[in-house]
Formats: structure tokens, C-alpha cells, sequence
């Protein structure tokens, strides 16, 4: 077994009470188990910047009646044509929108797209789910 390091931190307590939540919720046996998934998923992140490639989804929700939306959401999506592969639009109420949309490409234009579309007045929610597929784009 490789060699143990020891973590303390200090969060304040409705932090901690939160934390407490997650790793109960999410079946962790422990906090240290979370942990290490946490720092992981960040390692992830970091290969993403190193140029591999990502495949995923962003999943939008906004609501239609905020003026422009529609069309700026379109807009963004066009100016990333490259990196689309596909878009699946579900309307779940009368005003709320519902987006799926499948990408693939660098890591760095993924994020950068999918940091736009959740910067726009109207949008709710924007999830970012990808994996990295290891393999460096040329
Ligand atoms: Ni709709």
C-alpha cells in the first residue's frame, strides 16, 4: 500500500454539516473517500486543460420569456458548430426550456462554451457532465 499523508481542514460547522449530508447521500464510507473523489474530479479537470479530448453533454434549463435567450443560446451554439454533436430541446412547462447538448472536442473550448451558455440572463441551471477520453487532439 502506498505511503498515507494526513489532511486536516477547518470548515465551519454548517459547511461541515453539509459535507456530512453529501457523503452520507452519495454512500461514501467515509469523508476520506469523498475526498479523494473530490481532488480527482479536479485532476480530471486539469487533464481536460492539457488539450485531450472531452466528450459530454450540457444540460440547460432556462426560461423562454427572458427576452433574447432563445436566440442567444442558438447564437453560441452556432459560433461552436465544431464541437456540437448533437441538441435535444424539451419544453417542460409553459415557459421552462429544457436543453441537452452532446460535445466533443478540447477540453479548454468545452468549458469555455459551457461557462457562456450559463453566463446568459434566463438560464437556471447549466450542467457540465464529460469525460476525458485521454487522447490528445493534434
Ligand atoms: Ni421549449
Amino acid at each position: 500500500m502506498s505511503d498515507l499523508m494526513r489532511l486536516s481542514l477547518s470548515l465551519e460547522s454548517p459547511l461541515w454539516e453539509k459535507l456530512e449530508t453529501l457523503v452520507r447521500a452519495r454512500g461514501y464510507g467515509n469523508r476520506s473517500e469523498f475526498v479523494r473523489d473530490l481532488i480527482r474530479e479536479q485532476l480530471t479537470e486539469e487533464e481536460w486543460k492539457s488539450g485531450a479530448e472531452v466528450i459530454g453533454t450540457i444540460t440547460l434549463i432556462y426560461n423562454h420569456h427572458q427576452h433574447g435567450v432563445t436566440e442567444k443560446l442558438v447564437e453560441i451554439q452556432h459560433d461552436c458548430s465544431e464541437h456540437i454533436l448533437a441538441a435535444t430541446h424539451v419544453h417542460l412547462s409553459h415557459e421552462i426550456c429544457a436543453e441537452m447538448i452532446m460535445i466533443r472536442g478540447r477540453g479548454e473550448g468545452i468549458k469555455r462554451l459551457a461557462d457562456e451558455l450559463r453566463r446568459q440572463k434566463g438560464v437556471l441551471h447549466a450542467g457540465f457532465s464529460a469525460g476525458t477520453t485521454g487522447e490528445k487532439l493534434a
